[in-house]
């Protein structure tokens, strides 16, 4: 599958919101990451739909929504109203995590399964035909800028045996550098999200380059 680089916005100057969506766009991001939070499910805020209706006009790019929020089916359609494309959420969120998904695909838009970093992966396999793509975190999720946990690279080896020929996508969250890329890339991720190692980088485009040629200059 063709690497795709998702920039999260989170670690993004959200005074210049859309100057900084128009500059990873130009600069070749694939998708945008949309980390939602409530306060609840994680211990921090972001934004909801109406702030991501309103970036939809700024940009052509594909919206991958990463809902962390205790009530993703209250939120969903909203989501979907306001332009995303992909949208995941945390199953521990919905005892019936399985219609939540139904709903997003009859929707037209991609269903995934985002996985904490002390979350099994006991229950991949009775989702993995009713979604599109598994979103690993590594990281605990609430906040950019953290260390990569190291574990992740094995999780990522489990999910990739787990999908098997399926066309499922990998993507993985949080503590994403030239390093860490190398080794999740190997092991089988496809989807790379990174906050603040392109936002805190002052060259997104060499930044962003960099990630997806990571598998020819970091051997
Ligand atoms: C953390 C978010 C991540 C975050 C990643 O809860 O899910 O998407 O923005 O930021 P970095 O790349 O800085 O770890
Ligand atoms: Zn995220």
């Amino acid at each position: 599958m063709t690497l795709k680089i998702a920039p999260s916005i989170l670690s993004s100057d959200f005074l210049h919101l859309e100057k900084e969506i128009r500059s990873v766009e130009k600069a070749g991001a694939d998708m945008l990451h949309l980390d939602i939070m409530d306060g609840h499910f994680v211990p921090n805020l972001t934004f909801g739909p109406g702030l991501v209706k309103q970036i939809r006009k700024a940009t052509a790019l594909p919206f991958d929504a990463h809902l962390m929020i205790t009530n993703p089916a209250d939120f969903a359609d909203k989501f979907i109203d306001a332009g995303v494309n992909y949208l995941s959420f945390h199953i521990e969120t919905d005892s019936n995590y399985k219609s939540l998904f139904r709903k997003i695909r009859s929707r037209g838009v991609k269903a995934g399964i985002a996985i904490n970093p002390e979350t099994s992966l006991g229950a991949l396999p009775g989702v993995i035909d009713e979604i599109d793509y598994v979103l690993i975190m590594s990281v605990h999720p609430g906040f950019g800028g953290q260390a990569f946990i190291k574990e992740s690279v094995e999780k990522v080896r489990k999910v990739k045996e787990i999908i098997g020929s399926r066309a499922v996508e990998i993507e993985i969250d949080g503590g994403i550098n030239y390093e860490t890329a190398k080794s999740v890339i190997k092991a089988g991720v496809n989807i790379l999200v990174a906050g603040s190692f392109i936002f805190k980088s002052n060259d997104y485009k060499k930044t962003i380059t960099g990630l997806r040629n990571v598998r020819i200059t970091h051997r």
